[in-house]
């Protein structure tokens, strides 16, 4: 199979169309067969209930090529089964987790000739979501749905590739107490907008949320989790109801205990502590694992020890081992890595 003629190394983390994706619809209480479609539009009635009630959800995995030349995707089963967990939240039909799996796998083969090759940096970004397809206009759940799953080979998520980020407290919550952000739904990502605009016009690469309820504790930013190495080298790791459980931090805190031999601690962690921590990073499927430099509070500035100028030491282990797992040059625990 030949590969798309793309500049692989120079990708950002942007849209491009590909040949393939997989559609599935919802309708009279079962999903249809679903299949592969070469059409990229989605046309919908103005009064489909994802216009005005915003009832979506989605999912991100990556596809990979591994040094000996296969294509994998990482712990696809446990978006698969998250995305369960977020329909079930919002009054959506779960999409089931075996049908999940086979549909990433089916959209992806299709799509080989847009896997980035290995060595290059890129990986082919899966983005399963499902949405209200039926009109609604009273306040209620749709009756019918549409599940999709689109691919696009991507870059690194911050401009610039791997390099420490300077992280701003938001004054604007991005979950509710008992609402909707250890979910993955659109909304949670609508309500982070404004926040994202506003740090970046000041100058900040990305938002430090706080727990809507105390404003005390630190959550997360807008698409990735944190982690916090203390001065044992402990691996720290916010608890929280309210934040994504990212696949990322949970395979991050696996590699940390089980390979590496690391203390791992998941409590809740406060904004007052943030000066006690010696590195910080975010992490997540688009970020990967990226260390964060510094964080603002309304001016009173938390450097990490770590500094400006590249990830600190035990961030950096963790990073390669768990890419290394990911590329298939270190052996990672047995299903993590899912051949195509
Ligand atoms: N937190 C938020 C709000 C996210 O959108 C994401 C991205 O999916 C993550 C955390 C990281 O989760 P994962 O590692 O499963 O991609
Ligand atoms: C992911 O990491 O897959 C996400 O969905 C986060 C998003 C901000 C790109």
């Amino acid at each position: 199979m030949e590969k798309k003629n793309l500049d692989w190394a120079n990708l950002g983390f942007g849209y491009m169309t590909t040949d393939y994706r997989y559609v599935a619809n919802y309708k009279n209480g079962a999903w249809d067969k679903g299949g592969l479609t070469d059409d990229p539009t989605v046309t919908l009635n103005e009064c489909a209930g994802i216009f005005h009630y915003c009832q979506e959800i989605f999912e991100g995995l990556k596809a990979y090529t591994t040094e000996d030349g296969h294509i994998v995707t990482f712990r696809p089963d446990l978006n698969a089964v998250r995305m369960m967990d977020s329909a079930k939240r919002l009054e959506m039909p779960p999409f089931p987790a075996e049908r999940f799996l086979e549909a990433v796998e089916e959209v992806v083969k299709a799509n080989a000739a847009w896997v980035p090759p290995y060595g290059s940096g890129a990986s082919l970004y899966v983005r399963p979501y499902m949405f209200a397809s039926s009109p609604v206009i009273g306040v209620k759940p749709a009756d019918e749905y549409q599940f999709r799953i689109l691919v696009t080979p991507v870059g690194p998520y911050f401009k610039g590739g791997v390099h420490p980020l300077t992280i701003c407290v938001s004054d604007f919550d991005r979950a509710a107490p008992h609402g909707t952000g250890h979910i993955k739904a659109g909304l949670n990502y609508a309500m982070s907008l404004h926040a994202y605009v506003t740090a970046h016009q000041n100058g900040y690469d990305e938002n430090m949320f706080l727990d809507p309820a105390t404003r005390t504790y630190v959550e997360e930013t807008g698409g990735a989790n944190f982690i916090f190495i203390d001065k044992e080298g402990t691996l720290v790791i916010p608890k929280s109801d309210s934040i994504l459980p990212s696949v990322t931090r949970r395979s991050i805190a696996v590699v940390a205990k089980d390979i590496l031999g690391m203390k791992v601690k998941e409590r809740p962690v406060k904004l007052a502590e943030l000066s006690d921590f010696a590195e910080c990073g975010v992490c997540g499927t688009a970020a990967v694992v990226c260390p964060v430099g510094k964080v603002v509070d309304h001016g009173r500035e938390i450097c990490f020890p770590s500094g400006m100028e590249s990830m600190g030491p035990v961030i950096q282990k963790l990073y390669d081992t768990l890419t290394g797992i990911q590329m298939g040059k270190i052996e990672g625990p047995a299903g993590w890595v899912h051949k195509i």
